[in-house]
């Protein structure tokens, strides 16, 4: 295999797996920093849900609870964090798409808070680590990706189980309103849920392997005018005058053309054995004791 050959089959390889490393790191450093972003947006998401969770419950339930003094009394939209929050955030969710938080419990009063088979697993990671106070990952749902942040809803007042334990003891228009099949028998320190936030993440993380796709074509498209480049310089700076002066050589071995100049003005290694090959030419030609015409 001749130089040529050899040095561009190098010079593919290399470049090749370096544009290869170029794009998966581009794709890898975007892929982060999306997930980074929707982490960042989902905590920001969760501590002002938290924080309206917290004026209710320490400005508005005490006011609430001294206007509506009758106990079988139950009115969800002023007497439930859980049901304002839920309508509250619907209304969010109607200018704000890709986001989509869920109040995931296990045995829930209102069907849509019932966890699917990932919210489950997550809550039954939350009881068996009581100390784990959120998780986060990425999940599948309806053919998108999503990032979620999840934290554990934990039954850690007393006042929970007058309307989560026995429902003879639940508000009567609270059994109206929701039946007593499901959402009740809680106890004290149970687990029950998972506060979830999920972001939306297919289009960053399909922007992040287009940008990292395109990264690899440009890199392929440098790696072709590369080695076209290569290609020419080495047949005519190296692999051409080699051929030639070989050439030259063999003439000179059998005395012929010896009054063909080898000459080079080139100041490269080519030039030097260029001239090399001249002078040997000439002391050839002084052994034969022969002259030429014009030079030497
Ligand atoms: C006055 C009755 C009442 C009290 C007290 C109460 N809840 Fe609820 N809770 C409800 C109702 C009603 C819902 C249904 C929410 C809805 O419609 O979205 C609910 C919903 C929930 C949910 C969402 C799952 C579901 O059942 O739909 C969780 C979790 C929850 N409550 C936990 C608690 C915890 C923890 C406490 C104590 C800090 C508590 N609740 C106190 C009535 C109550």
């Amino acid at each position: 295999m001749g130089i040529r050959a050899k040095f561009i089959i190098i010079i593919t390889v290399l470049s090749l797996l370096a544009t290869i490393a170029i794009g998966y790191t581009s794709y890898v450093f975007s892929r982060q920093n999306a997930l980074a972003d929707a982490k960042s947006k989902g905590e920001m998401l969760f501590n002002y849900i938290e924080a309206s969770g917290s004026f209710f419950g320490t400005y508005q339930k005490p006011l609430i609870d001294e206007l509506v003094t009758d106990t079988e009394r139950f009115i969800p939209e002023l007497m439930s964090r859980f049901v304002v929050t839920r309508m509250e955030y619907d209304l969010f969710a109607e200018t704000q798409k890709g986001y989509q938080f869920k109040q995931a419990t296990i045995d829930p009063l209102w069907p849509d808070n019932k966890a699917d088979a990932n919210e489950l697993e997550i809550i039954q990671y939350f009881a068996t680590n009581p100390g784990v106070k959120d998780k986060e990952g990425l999940v599948e749902k309806d053919g998108d990706q999503f990032f979620y942040t999840a934290r554990p809803v934990t039954v850690d007042k007393e006042f929970c189980l007058r309307c989560h334990s026995d429902p003879a003891i639940a508000p009567l228009e609270q059994r109206e309103i929701y039946g007593i099949e499901n959402g009740y028998n809680w106890k004290l320190n149970d687990t029950v849920g998972a506060s979830m936030i999920y972001i939306s993440v297919s289009e960053a993380l399909a922007t992040a392997q287009t940008a990292a796709l395109k990264i690899f074509f440009i890199g392929i498209g440098c790696l072709l005018l590369t080695i076209v480049a290569i290609w020419v310089f080495l047949d005519r700076g190296v692999v051409g005058p080699i051929v030639r002066l070989s050439e030259t050589a063999k003439n000179i071995s059998i005395g012929k053309n010896l009054c063909d100049s080898a000459h080079s003005d080139a100041k490269d290694e080519i030039g030097v054995l260029a001239n090399s090959i001249d002078r040997m030419r000439i002391s050839v030609n002084k052994l034969l004791k022969r002259s030429c015409p014009d030079r030497n």
